[in-house]
């Protein structure tokens, strides 16, 4: 099993982040000094995946200059004897990477998004999708890499999961285990969106798929789900026997709500050999308030 591309939605609206986001697309807001999409890229990079298929919208046309050459930048910082600074911008995702960029239109929902890329993937192939606002810290492989690793050990298709509080499990995809051995689970069911009441685990999907082209024929974007959008957990559901589910190693910040993302901000500040020393001491002082 040869994992070679990844898909990134990238063009939701991201009104959770107004104003902000008026302007800069959501994906763009760094975390420290680098933005969301380039840490999904890296992740997906460090796992071996050269071609990253952005699902986007005329709006956020940054996020494709980001990942540009910049020859003027990085010569400029040559000449003034910065070369730490300017390796930061030189051949980000790799000098074998590949972007593509496809237009989704309206939002119509992550169902539709990822159906975008139906025609960029070949019979077959096995891909994977990274919500760049599901951003994850982790010690060793990191979570696209410890999923391509169960892949190829259980040959199946594999959610990513995570447990979540009671009073957070009606944003989520939540899973119906059969068994769980470890950290893989057998599904029978996903349900979207449910109330605390009605879910039938704390197991919730979270922004790591790792998919086969298959999943294109159970994607129906003439029957918007949950919200009136496509959901990709209806495909899921339609196709469940063939996947599993996988309760990852490390950290996970919903970088989608400004909570998860000033938290992402906190730990990875905290991670930044420059900046540990004087947060640390600046959160001291705060705890005394
Ligand atoms: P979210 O569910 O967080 O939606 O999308 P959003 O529109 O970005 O943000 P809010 O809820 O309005 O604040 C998760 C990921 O899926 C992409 C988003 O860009 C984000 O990276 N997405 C979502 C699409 O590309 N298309 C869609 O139709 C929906």
């Amino acid at each position: 099993m040869l994992i070679k591309k990844v898909v990134i939605p990238v063009a939701g609206l991201g009104t959770r982040f107004l104003p902000a986001t008026k302007s800069t697309p959501k994906e763009m807001l760094p975390v420290v000094d680098k933005p969301l999409i380039q840490y999904a890229v890296e992740e997906a990079s460090k796992a071996g995946i050269e071609e990253f298929i952005f699902i986007t919208h005329h709006s956020k046309s940054s996020i494709k200059k980001h990942f540009e050459e910049d020859s003027d930048l990085f010569n400029k910082l040559m000449e003034d004897g910065k070369e730490d600074l300017a390796s930061t911008i030189k051949n980000i995702g790799g000098s074998e990477a590949k972007f593509t960029y496809i237009e989704q239109g309206e939002p119509k929902g992550l169902g539709h998004a990822i159906s975008c890329a139906k025609d960029a993937i070949d019979e077959d192939e096995w891909f994977f999708v990274i919500l760049p606002d599901d951003l994850f810290m982790t010690k060793g492989a990191n979570v696209t890499e410890q999923m391509i690793d169960i892949a190829k050990s259980e040959n199946r298709q594999v959610l990513a999961l995570q447990k979540i509080e009671n009073e957070e499990i009606s944003k989520y995809g939540v899973i119906s285990p059969t068994s769980t051995n470890g950290k893989i689970s057998t599904i029978d069911g996903i349900v979207e969106k449910p109330d605390y009441a009605d879910a039938p685990s704390n197991l919730a999907s979270i922004g790591r798929y790792l998919f086969k082209q298959t999943i294109f024929n159970h994607i129906d974007n003439d029957n918007p789900g949950k919200n009136g959008e496509v959901q990709i957990t209806d495909a899921i559901l339609s196709d469940i026997e063939n996947f599993i589910g996988y309760e990852f190693d490390g950290l996970r910040f919903d970088c989608g709500s400004k909570s998860g993302y000033l938290k992402a901000n906190i730990e990875f500040g905290l991670a930044d050999e420059e900046l540990s020393v004087e947060l640390r001491s600046f959160i001291e002082e705060k705890k005394n308030l």
